[in-house]
């Protein structure tokens, strides 16, 4: 349900003391390469603008999203200034996913929200309609949390989903989150009112994790 640029994100960029949203981890110039078995994470590219389009110019990508699909690569180029100056200021933090065979970008993951007193975040993510189905989004959401928990010290993963997104509710849960919470009525997009599932991880409830 996660827009990649919220609009809180957008106004709290203008207002947010840059010292209270960020981490005590160091993010250096740019967001850091996560690297799976078959993805490469890194910062997306100007040169992204048409995958990015093609991930969220498409309605069943964006079917249970908090925005309309796009209609233009204008928009794509937007999405990918807004998302460089979002992190600049350390308030949203999203990855493009690149298969490291090709380097074809094919979708995005994202951290927001990231509280660091209370070592919480929010995440999404979304991926190519023609990659579905491949274990590719696990893999991107699997790296994002083990480099929340590991890196950026966080306690707590949440994400809020369509209760009718059945693949994100199924990914989500295979990695360990639980279903914390039914808001009814939440958001109003699409021509209508949906509800929202919020579901949460924390860390020493990560499948093979000690207790920490
Ligand atoms: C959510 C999304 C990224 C999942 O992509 P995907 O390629 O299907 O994910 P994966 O192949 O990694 O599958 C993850 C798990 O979910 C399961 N799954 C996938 N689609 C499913 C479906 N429609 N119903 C039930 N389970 C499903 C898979 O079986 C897999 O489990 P497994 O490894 O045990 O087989 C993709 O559907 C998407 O981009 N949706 C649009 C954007 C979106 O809604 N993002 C989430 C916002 S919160």
């Amino acid at each position: 349900m996660l827009d990649p640029v919220m609009a809180e994100a957008h106004i709290r960029v203008h207002t947010l003391d840059m010292a209270e949203a960020s981490s005590s981890f160091d993010w250096g110039k740019e967001l850091p390469r996560l690297v799976g078995p078959r993805l490469d994470l890194h910062p997306l590219r100007p040169c992204d603008a048409r995958a990015v389009f093609e991930i969220f110019g498409d309605p069943k990508v964006a079917e249970y999203w908090s925005s309309p699909a796009m209609e233009d690569l204008a928009e794509a180029v937007a999405l990918i200034d807004e998302v460089q100056r979002c992190f600049d200021a350390r308030l949203l933090f999203q990855w493009g996913l690149c298969l490291r065979e090709t380097d074809e970008l094919i979708g995005t993951c994202t951290l927001c929200k990231l509280d660091h007193p209370n070592r919480h975040a929010e995440l999404g993510f979304a991926l190519n309609r023609k990659y579905w189905g491949q274990g590719l989004a696990m893999e991107a959401v699997a790296l994002l949390v083990d480099f929340a928990f590991e890196k950026l010290d966080l306690h707590r993963l949440e994400a809020d989903v369509d209760p009718n997104n059945a693949a994100s509710l199924a990914l989500l849960e295979k990695l360990g989150f639980q279903r914390e919470g039914y808001l009814r009525e939440r958001w109003h997009i699409h021509g209508g009112v949906h509800d929202a599932v919020l579901l949460g991880l924390l860390r020493h409830e990560r499948p093979g994790a000690g207790s920490q």
